[in-house]
């Protein structure tokens, strides 16, 4: 059945090389007072810093600056941000970063028009309304989260070791530049870490056994094959223009709600890698890659299969004519291939220390404290087996 949806992005994208010139112009339609978040230095080293600064000073703006957010962002940076933009009376922020930089603004913009503590937005015990924001501009530097076109952030208490996302129209970019140039810095691991989270995205949809628009997975079908051709280029030759611009395009096709027209099912990997994100601090892409093979193992048997012949043909071109469970250990063997060889990620949880000492309470947050309804419905004892799998 195909679904009803809503289509809308009402985000500007400013693509390529040369874009920066339209920097001061779209950050005056909001006002004057400009804070520039950022994480731990990298756009300084890069050059970029200057490049932003020189724009907003040209423009007549005036600049403030939020510096040292972390990678999985914490609420402390959210909690600074929001009372700098109260004090200094900001009108529009500018996150310059990856998915973390503009995690964390989002929540710095919406925390800046409310009176209560931001976190009260994210604790689920209180899940405040996020009815306002004050706009926020984009500069993108690493493809991975899609941030940039979504109006989704994730942010991390240590204090209670949660991680948790929530999405929102008021988060929503204005616009968002995005310069392929601005990623060549980008290394290696976190090219590949992005590439995995990007293959997420689309698997946590594609991944549905509701028979609905054809188009989508055939959009689908080629972003994957998009990430897994240039992924590896962009990890051998950094400054390969074609590549970077393939991967920064896909990863904001990825997740800005185009893919998934009416499908309305849960995602599965992602609910469970922020568990690990939570605890043990790891990179998003990376818990990722280690999960979702496993999980697609998983949540494999006769009422699904249909699916993996679909993605191993048609992404992996795996002989059709194959039995279909042939066909479906082949395509998730493929993008294990992809994820541990190609891209040179760490294949198993003691590899990256995680042990079994939390499954249990990881597992039992992942899914809510009831069951998890993506492609395969998830109790507690089923993410606690996919942990588990993921141990060797
Ligand atoms: O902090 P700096 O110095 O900038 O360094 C960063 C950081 O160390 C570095 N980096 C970024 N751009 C660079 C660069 N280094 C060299 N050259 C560049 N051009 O890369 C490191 C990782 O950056 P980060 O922003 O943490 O990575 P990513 O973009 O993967 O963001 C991950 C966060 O986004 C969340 C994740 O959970 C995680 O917290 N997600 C957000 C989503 C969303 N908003 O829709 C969805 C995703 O599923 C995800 O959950
Ligand atoms: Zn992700």
């Amino acid at each position: 059945m195909i679904n009803d949806f809503i289509y809308d992005i009402p985000v500007r994208v400013y693509f390529g090389r040369d874009q920066l010139k339209h920097l001061g112009s779209e950050l005056r339609k909001y006002g004057t007072r400009v804070l520039m978040t950022y994480g731990g230095g990298s756009i300084k080293r890069m050059g970029l810093y200057d490049r932003v600064v020189e724009a907003i000073k040209e423009a007549g703006l005036e600049l403030f600056e939020l510096s040292g957010i972390e990678p999985n962002p914490r609420i402390d940076s959210v909690r600074r941000g929001a009372q700098l933009c109260k004090d200094h009376q900001i009108d529009v922020l500018l996150a310059v970063g990856g998915g973390s930089t503009i995690d964390a603004t989002k929540f710095m913009a919406a925390g800046a028009c409310v009176d209560h503590d931001p976190w009260d937005f994210l604790d689920l015990k209180k899940w405040a309304p996020i009815e306002r924001a004050l706009p926020i501009v984009s500069i993108l530097t690493l493809a991975a989260t899609g941030s940039e076109m979504d109006c989704a952030a994730v942010i991390s208490n240590p204090e209670t070791q949660d991680k948790i996302g929530r999405l929102a129209p008021a988060l929503l970019p204005k616009a968002s530049f995005l310069d392929p140039t601005n990623t060549f810095t980008v290394s290696a691991y976190q090219t590949a870490c992005g590439a995995a989270d990007m293959m997420s995205h689309i698997i946590e949809v594609y991944f549905n056994m509701n028979e609905d628009l054809y188009m989508l997975d055939c959009f689908m079908e080629g972003l994957m094959k998009t990430i897994i051709r240039f992924a590896p280029i962009a990890m051998r030759e950094p400054d390969n223009y074609e590549a970077r611009a393939n991967l920064m395009w896909a990863s904001s096709w990825a997740i800005n709600g185009f893919v998934n027209g009416g499908r309305q099912k849960a995602w599965s990997c992602h609910p469970m890698e922020h568990e690990l994100s939570a605890i043990y601090d790891i990179t998003h892409g990376l818990g990722l890659a280690i999960l979702t093979p496993r999980w697609m193992d998983y949540c494999l048997d006769e009422t699904t299969v249909s699916k993996y012949v679909q993605m191993g043909t048609n992404v992996f071109s795996i002989d059709p004519t194959l039995a279909p469970m042939d066909i479906a250990h082949e395509a998730i063997g493929r993008l294990s291939d992809f994820f541990f060889n190609t891209l040179q990620l760490k294949r198993t949880f003691p590899e990256v220390g995680i042990d079994e000492t939390h499954f249990a309470l990881m597992a039992r947050k992942a899914v809510g404290g009831g069951t998890l309804p993506g492609f395969k419905p998830l109790q507690q004892q089923d993410v606690e087996q996919i942990f588990k799998m993921c141990m060797e």
